[in-house]
């Protein structure tokens, strides 16, 4: 038996070529009719547990699945949000209402969507067996185009030149596309962008797969949910970990926290098949690192920025041209490794900590002129950490002016998840400490100026450390962070713990500067009004006037 009349082309040198001239009865199923409608080879399901895509499902349902000229569909979104899993379910519903065959085709290259095909042309009928794999392959298609009703999945596609011999062809049943490439896919519809879970949701898988529904346990596990970022791959690893090892979500949690690259590369035990949030990114990482290593410098420094919305202005500096910038942004989105608008660039938390513990320390990076005057004038030779560049662009990009002044509060406000992130993950001391300590002081006063003193109060707290670490307890920079942090504490009327801190800057002032400077009047004026509030008036009088003597 052959089939080789199937092609027109003759040389069959080109799977596009596709004019099909068909001997008699070539492309009957050897199968029967009720049979074909339930041929599948859908894989299992890796978990029973499955919440909150009842409207990506009812999107689905609602396309077209017989007729004609019916465009693909695709389901975009990062890694382990749940696209593969979502389209196995909607397959599974198309089975159940009777539609088929419903095909699930590994679409990551080329060679593996032909073999697909061709394991179809086998199914369907077992002489194609005999058939070069990309004749049966056409056989397929040929197949498939003379009826309607049917669904190939094409699970994880990653270049459009792999789909585009089938796609426009596949047009009487319906194409579903899963993919992470943000990429201009030929004959696709707008796609269906996959989001990490509602916190409802991540709370329910968490909840379903470890069978704790006490409403002890719900507090912890809203927590891990959280930290987890709402990645349902992530839960579904968190979750059957504390199921197989009766672990509590708290001591969980504090093992992520304190070890998150062994703990995000933990399997459950006995589940070596399970794969891992470590995993997740590495394939496309380790490529990026040859093809885009500009893009792979960039998610290391967005990895120690928050992950909220970044305004992509403040990434500009980082390389050596903005169009730089925009080229990276542009391949790290086109992986789904970031969400990208006009404005702002966005890192999932998983993301940030898997790039984190996973990437090598930085090689010298080619920076603009800018960063790098900037970085001479703190200390020029030292090897730059991202965490560092971070904080370098965040401060570049602070409102200019005054705290003040409200119209940079919207800016400021934007600003600030970056701004306590990138200043936790400063080394103590470094290149970049006198950096730190300016960030963390503008915008400690942003936030008292806005009457926000009590969550200035560990912005002060850290740029004190800083200062200390970098320049000792008695230098003078000192002793205005000490003011700073007490004058804090007065605002939300802590006096007593300000007493002490106003006391010791007096005494560093006192010894720096002299008796007779104007910052040793401040420091006298701010102890005497400490000791006012606190009622010891009998001690305030001499400060007071000691500090007017000398204004
Ligand atoms: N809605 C959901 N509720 C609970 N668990 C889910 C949900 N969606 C996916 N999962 C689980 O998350 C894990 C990852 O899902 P899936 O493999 O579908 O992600 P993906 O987006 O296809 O990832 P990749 O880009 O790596 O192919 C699986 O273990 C799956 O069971
Ligand atoms: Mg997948």
């Amino acid at each position: 038996m052959t089939n080789r009349g199937i092609i027109a082309s003759g040389d069959h040198a080109r799977i596009e070529q596709h004019n099909l001239n068909l001997p008699q009865g070539a492309l009957q199923a050897a199968v029967p009719e009720a049979a074909i409608t339930r041929l599948n080879n859908l894989p299992a399901l890796n978990s029973r547990v499955f919440k909150g895509r009842d409207d990506a499902l009812a999107f689905l349902r609602a396309l077209p699945s017989t007729g004609t000229g019916i465009v693909a569909q695709s389901v975009r979104g990062m890694g382990g949000v749940g696209k593969s899993t979502l389209a196995l379910h909607h397959a599974r519903d198309c089975l159940a209402a009777g539609h088929g065959p419903v095909w699930w085709l590994d679409a990551s290259s080329a060679g593996e969507m032909t073999a697909g095909l061709a394991a179809l042309a086998t199914a369907v009928n077992p002489v194609n067996t005999v058939l070069p794999i990309d004749e049966a392959a056409e056989w397929a298609v040929a197949w498939l185009q003379g009826r309607s009703g049917w669904l190939l999945i094409l699970d994880n596609a990653e270049d459009p030149a792999d789909l585009r011999p089938y796609l426009g062809r596949l047009s009487t049943g319906q194409v579903l596309i899963t993919t992470r490439r943000d990429l201009p896919w030929q004959d696709v519809g707008t796609p269906l962008l996959l989001d990490t879970l509602a916190p409802r949701s991540s709370l329910a898988v968490l909840q379903e797969i470890t069978g704790r529904h006490d409403d002890g346990d719900v507090a912890s596990l809203i927590e891990l949910a959280d930290e987890l970022g709402h990645l349902p791959l992530a839960l579904q690893q968190a979750g059957a970990y504390l199921a197989q090892t009766r672990t509590s979500a708290g001591t969980y949690l504090a093992q992520l926290r304190t070890d998150p690259a062994g703990v995000l590369a933990t399997a459950p035990p006995g589940d070596a098949q399970h794969r891992t949030i470590a995993q997740l990114w590495s394939v496309t990482l380790e490529a990026l690192r040859t093809t885009d290593p500009n893009a792979v410098e960039l998610l290391r420094i967005l990895a120690y920025c928050a992950p909220d919305p970044l305004p992509r202005d403040l990434l500009v500096p980082a390389l050596s041209a903005p169009q730089a910038v925009d080229h990276a942004l542009g391949v790290l989105a086109a992986y789904s490794l970031i969400t990208l608008s006009e404005t702002d660039v966005a890192v999932h938390r998983l993301v940030q900590t898997v790039v984190r513990t996973t990437t090598p320390h930085p090689s010298p990076d080619p920076r603009s002129g800018r960063l790098r005057r900037l970085l001479r004038r703190s200390r020029p030779d030292a090897p730059l950490h991202p965490s560092q560049t971070a904080l370098v662009l965040v401060s570049l990009g602070l409102p200019s002016g005054e705290p003040e002044d409200v119209t940079t509060w919207p800016d400021w406000q934007t600003l600030l998840p970056h701004i306590r992130t990138t200043s936790a993950q400063q080394p103590a001391t470094g290149a970049t400490s006198p950096l730190l300590t300016t960030v963390l002081g503008r915008a400690a006063f942003y936030l008292r100026a806005r009457g926000q003193s009590s969550e200035a109060l560990p912005l002060e707290e850290r740029a004190l450390r800083a200062t200390e670490a970098d320049l000792g307890p008695d230098h003078p920079e000192t002793a205005i962070r000490l003011n700073n942090l007490a004058l804090t504490l007065g605002d939300v009327g802590q006096h007593a713990r300000a007493l002490p801190l106003f006391e010791r800057a007096l005494r560093i002032a006192q010894a720096a500067l002299g008796p007779d400077h104007n910052d040793t009047a401040t420091c006298l004026s701010n102890l005497a009004r400490t000791f006012d509030e606190l009622g010891r008036h009998i001690e305030a009088l001499p400060l007071a006037e000691q500090a007017l003597q000398i204004s």
